[in-house]
């Protein structure tokens, strides 16, 4: 990704992060350079793959997600702002890139990989690279002693105990066989996996 360009992206969507919900920005930081680590090993295309993982979580700073604070952990795919995050953040991202002067090929497709970015299934389905690793980024941020940390920051101390917790875990059990596709992540998590006990 071409350096002077994502200075500018930056610059346009770091204050809006930071106005959202606590820790994502940091999260996109991380989401990022799990990225560009896949993409030492996996094919994929920076300028399609860096600027979607940059842009994928801007849809929370423009909805109400209190609902989807107050489910466990099993329900939050369930709850209307989970789905109205991604349609939303499709949108302003593509205010974003318009105004960085992408191409509207470009656009369109970093647009298509926000629109449907948690929901793994739907995604690897599409049979597209750089759509599935921003999916394994986005999800292998749950994992090892950062995704506890990050846990704790967006719920909460007293919800990494308990059964909520132990529904967040079992979540991501399963998750090591359902959100993986390419060997460079799947291996990633399960060293992360360890690393959180699980
Ligand atoms: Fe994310």
């Amino acid at each position: 990704m071409d350096a002077s360009r994502e200075k500018k992206l930056i610059a346009a969507i770091a204050p809006l992060y930071k106005k959202g919900r606590d820790g994502d920005w940091e999260h996109i930081l991380r989401t990022v350079d799990l990225c560009r680590y896949l993409l030492g090993h996996e094919n994929g295309n920076p300028n399609i793959v860096l600027p979607a993982a940059y842009l994928h979580d801007l849809g929370w700073t423009a909805v109400d997600y209190s609902d989807f604070n107050a489910a466990t952990p099993a329900v939050k795919t369930k709850t209307p702002s989970f789905i109205q995050h991604m349609e939303q953040g499709a949108v302003i991202a593509g205010e974003i890139l318009s105004d960085l002067t992408y191409s509207r090929p470009e656009i369109q497709e970093i647009q298509s990989i926000i629109k449907i970015h948690d929901l793994p299934e739907t995604v690897f389905k599409m049979n597209n690279i750089n759509a599935t690793l921003v999916v394994e980024a986005d999800r292998l941020d749950r994992y090892g002693n950062t995704g506890i940390s990050r846990f704790k920051t967006m719920f909460g101390k007293e919800k990494t105990k308990g059964p909520y917790w132990e529904e967040a875990r079992q979540l991501r059990r399963e998750g090591l066989n359902n959100w993986f596709r390419t060997p460079t992540a799947r291996q990633l998590s399960q060293k992360l996996a360890k690393e959180m006990g699980l």
